[in-house]
């Protein structure tokens, strides 16, 4: 394709959604070149496979980027690193899209295409996610979300499917919506939207049930330097294998289901189901290290810090200065966090069993109830002043309630 036609790079990952984008983007929108990327952080390798096959039936210039292990390494390690959660979900979903939306601008800077298309409807936070980020990096862009614009409903997007021999057999036969990365799997619609539904076990495939979970305790340890994984067991693997490897520990194990509320960022309340078997284990892990390592004051500053550096990320405002000045000080943090963190698996339980660190902030001698080296005679005047002005506050109450 010749520069001057007009291009149009369609984020594409294969489902319903992305499929009409590919007629409407041609016959209502008036491209005459449309370019699909679908980027592989991690889902199946079928819907990979699956979306390049539509993409070449469909007629597009497709392109597959493989961005698993850049994907890891800078934005779940950053997860990690921040302790990453927002409502008790550790953000798979979320910190894909930024990178989904790079990788859409790295082709579409390539071919010298600057308008862009994508799948969001137009009640969900990727509509934010994905358009901040390729609008963070090429501000002048021109996107386009048929999905939102035209209110689409689910059986429209079928029917003209179907007209424009779109293959849809496997979209037909989902009751699931589901989006899938290294870091998790988020599993909505369907019944699922009643809040008070019980999960089907059908939904799950990176966990067992704790029924299901062989009974037999299994223990992990893992090491951890400055502030990320680096072995599982004693093995040292690439970030990408190393969480990959977690996901199938902690899965068998029945660990990582999460069903929350969530608030989007529209305020829509949410029911959402998710599967972080590696997320869980090596947040808990993480966190279990930092609380050896940093001292109260860190511990406690850093606990609002993960919690704005969670919000922006949630957000997809990836690139927001403010992300970039909470993360000097998670970094500046993470240098004492080496060190390794045990665990015991079983049956959809996980308990720390053990931590050391050469950075721990911990002395046997000091603690224990054995040892002389603390001289607790010292205590005195220190317990003697503690509370001071609180004591003051509560005799002048005591003072002014007898003088009424
Ligand atoms: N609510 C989550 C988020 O905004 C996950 C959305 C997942 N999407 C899906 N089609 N299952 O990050």
């Amino acid at each position: 394709m010749s520069k001057n036609k007009k291009q149009v790079v369609l984020v594409y990952s294969g489902g319903l959604d992305t499929s009409v984008c590919i007629p409407l983007m041609r016959e209502d929108y008036g491209y005459e070149n449309v370019i699909t990327v679908t980027v592989d952080v991690g889902q199946p390798a079928e819907d990979i496979a699956q979306a390049a096959e539509k993409a070449k039936i469909l007629g597009t210039e497709h392109y597959t980027v493989d961005a698993k292990e850049e994907f890891a390494e800078n934005f779940c390690f950053s997860a990690i690193k921040a302790n990453a959660d927002y409502e008790g979900y550790p953000l798979s979903t979320s910190i894909a899209r930024p990178l989904i939306a790079a990788k859409a601008v790295e082709v579409a800077k390539k071919l010298g295409a600057t308008a862009f298309a994508h799948g969001c409807t137009g009640k969900g936070n990727d509509q934010f996610r994905i358009e901040y980020g390729i609008r963070a990096l090429m501000p002048d862009a021109t996107i386009h979300a048929p999905v939102r614009e035209r209110n689409m409903t689910r059986s429209w997007e079928i029917e003209y499917a179907q007209k424009k021999n779109i293959p849809i057999k496997q979209s037909l036969e989902k009751i699931w919506s589901i989006d899938e990365n290294l870091w998790g799997r988020s599993i909505e619609g369907g019944r699922l939207e009643e809040p008070d539904f019980a999960p089907p076990e059908e939904i799950f495939q990176w966990t067992k049930s704790p029924k299901a979970a062989a009974d037999k305790v299994q223990e992990v340890t893992i090491d951890f330097k400055a502030g990320v994984p680096v072995a599982v067991n004693g093995v040292s693997a690439s970030p990408a294998a190393l969480i990959a490897r977690m996901n199938q520990i902690a899965g068998d194990n029945g660990i990582g289901r999460i069903d929350i509320m969530e608030d989007r960022m529209l305020g829509l309340k949410v029911r959402e189901n998710y599967e972080c078997p590696a997320a869980v284990t090596l947040l808990a892990a993480h966190k279990a290290l930092e609380a050896l390592v940093l001292t109260t004051d860190e511990l406690k500053f850093k606990a609002k810090i993960d919690s704005q550096w969670s919000n922006l990320a949630y957000s997809g405002l990836w690139w927001d200065p403010l992300k970039d000045d909470l993360e000097a000080f998670i970094t500046s943090t993470q240098k004492r966090v080496t060190g390794s963190v045990s665990m015991r698996l079983y049956k959809g339980n996980l308990s720390i069993i053990g931590r050391k660190s050469p950075w721990a902030l911990y002395s046997e001698d000091l603690a224990s109830f054995d040892s002389t080296t603390f001289d607790q005679k010292e205590s005195t005047g220190m317990v003697k002043n503690f509370g001071l002005q609180q004591r003051m506050y509560f005799h002048l109450v005591e003072k002014y309630k007898r003088e009424q």
